[in-house]
């Protein structure tokens, strides 16, 4: 099975002419079998679903109605623009005031309606030096998985101070981690179903780490943000598993 490779894009880049141009890039030097998904900015979505191309189509966040929800994005709307994952519950959202009960939400709005979401989780800094690792990702699941059945869906492991720092986290700690996550899901969900839930390992990744986290960590993809937004280098990465 070929690794997942995803692409954030954040909030990059700042016109519509240079999200073509990467896309473009990308579209054409894209080895033939990756699996690939890049997750641009709301506005370029339409403009990049309407092109023909092997790479899937993620969005970075949504809300989980419609209707009275000013600045809001449903999960339909993304669904009828031919979008497939949607990342949830990112670090980033989670520091501008997303909560775990918003996430769950958001998750369920997801799987309603048969996208596929990457929920993130990760922890802290200080709560890695405090030995809270475990508890913290543990409790993340627990609130944001709450009462949801099992479904396709992608869990990103990111440690948060991994996260565009250049200080990727260690093999060996990602290779527990990973461990860790599948116990849990084990527990929530059966044996089965929860091996076919991918875990992507996200944070400082570049051309360099890469296969070390899908060889060696035995990750399921990679969650790519700085170094998606290179041609070149989000092409090599890719281009190291086909
Ligand atoms: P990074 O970001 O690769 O720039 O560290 C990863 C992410 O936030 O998804």
């Amino acid at each position: 099975m070929k690794p997942l490779i995803v692409g954030n894009w954040k909030c990059n880049p700042e016109s519509l002419k240079e999200a073509q141009k990467l896309f473009l890039e990308l579209n054409k030097r894209m080895p033939k079998k990756a699996q690939a998904v890049v997750c641009p900015s709301f506005i370029f979505l339409k403009d990049l679903a309407a092109r023909k191309s092997a790479l899937q189509l993620g969005a970075q966040n949504c809300f989980y109605q419609s209707g009275a929800f000013t600045g809001e994005i449903s999960v339909k709307m993304l669904k009828n623009l031919g979008v497939k994952y949607v990342i949830i519950g990112h670090s980033e959202r989670r520091a501008l005031g997303e909560t775990d009960k918003l996430i769950n939400l958001k998750l369920k709005a997801v799987l309603k309606e048969k996208l596929i979401p990457i929920l993130c989780i990760g922890e802290s800094k200080k709560d890695r030096q405090n030995n809270r690792t475990a508890l913290k990702l543990k409790n993340q699941l627990k609130k944001d998985l709450k009462g949801i059945k099992f479904s396709k869906m992608v869990i990103a492991y990111e440690p948060i101070w991994a996260i565009g720092s250049n200080n990727p986290c260690r093999i060996e700690e990602a290779t527990v981690t990973k461990l860790l996550i599948k116990k849990y899901l084990r527990e929530v969900f059966s044996n089965k179903k929860a091996e076919e839930i991918k875990i992507l390992y996200g944070g400082s990744v570049n051309k360099k780490n890469a296969s070390l986290y899908i060889k060696d960590a035995k990750m399921d993809g990679l969650l790519i943000g700085g170094a998606s937004l290179k041609a070149k280098e989000f092409i090599d990465i890719l281009k190291q598993f086909c």
